[in-house]
């Protein structure tokens, strides 16, 4: 399957992405292979993973050419300052046996992070060649209002958002300037699989829960949900959200719509004020 793309000025991004945290070792890099094979063109990464050099593995047993996979990489909030993001890049990289990575992210906010001087680091890369485009993850309103005003606008903004869990300011945020919004966890880290108001619609497209759960964000301007999935047959029903984005009519995105969105699961003690 031809999987299509969000476009703005500052990046070309397949609109579903392959999140890999936690597929570690031969498992996870044979799940990156798959993945690639089924038709995957992103995948999501992190130093902080500790898998960069299984996916590395898993691109180049592929034969996939890099220049047509969109890959994406992390530096961890300890690694902030000019000098560590600096290897922290280099390492990730070297990991990845790439020249480039597409889109390299602040992974966590510090509070004590010199906010202007990473921004710095980050558009330094992206001229010497180093990435491609620049972004920032698990930034608040708050902070991404501060990049602001430091004259600057990243490419993407990677957030916690599924049908539990309201992301309605950055998302206008992000829209009116033309950020595209990575929605992490999109399947609620798998607690989505049983939802009885999905999986009801997705009886009546002869589609999962979990399916339903995708499809809602795929259907949304400027979203890239990026799922992890470690078996080809959920990388594969994953795939199949992106024709049923098309097919929710509006009475199934309205009882989406409706659910209470309160539920954060990724709330590390280190998270910013949300
Ligand atoms: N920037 C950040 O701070 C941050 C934080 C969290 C995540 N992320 C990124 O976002 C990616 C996705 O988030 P996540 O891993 O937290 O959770 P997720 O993608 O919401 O959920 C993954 C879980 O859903 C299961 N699953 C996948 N496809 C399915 C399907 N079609 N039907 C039923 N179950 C299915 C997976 O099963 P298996 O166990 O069989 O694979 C796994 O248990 C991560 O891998 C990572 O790349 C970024």
């Amino acid at each position: 399957m031809t999987i299509p793309v969000e476009t703005t000025p500052r990046l070309t991004i397949p609109k579903l992405g392959l999140g890999t945290w936690q597929l570690r070792d031969a498992e996870g890099q044979a799940a990156v292979e798959s993945a690639l094979r089924l038709g995957y063109r992103h995948l999501d990464t992190a130093a902080r993973y500790g898998n960069e050099a299984e996916v590395g593995a898993g691109i180049a047993a592929s034969g996939i050419p890099r220049g047509d996979i969109f890959l994406t990489s992390k530096v961890w909030w300890e690694n902030l300052e000019p000098e560590s993001m600096y290897r922290s890049l280099e390492d990730s990289l070297g990991r990845l046996k790439t020249p480039y990575l597409d889109l390299f992210l602040i992974h966590w906010p510090t509070p004590s992070m010199d906010l202007e001087g990473s921004l710095k680091v980050l558009k330094a890369a992206q001229a010497s060649g180093l990435i491609r485009a620049w972004g920032v993850s698990n930034f608040p309103v708050a902070l991404m209002k501060q990049v602001e005003a430091l004259g600057e606008t990243p490419a993407a903004l990677q957030v916690e958002y599924h049908a539990l869990l309201s992301q309605a300011p950055l998302l206008e945020w992000c829209r009116s300037r033309q950020i595209v919004l990575e929605a992490y966890s999109p399947l609620a880290q798998g607690k989505l699989r049983d939802h009885a108001v999905l999986a009801e619609i997705g009886a009546k497209h002869g589609a999962s829960a979990s399916q339903v759960a995708l499809a809602w964000l795929l259907r949304q301007p400027g979203v890239v949900p990026i799922p992890k999935a470690s078996r080809a047959e959920s990388q594969q029903a994953n795939l199949d959200a992106i024709p049923l984005a098309a097919r929710l009519d509006a009475a199934d995105v309205a009882a989406i719509d409706a659910l209470p969105k309160d539920q954060r699961l990724v709330n590390p003690d280190f998270a910013p004020a949300w």
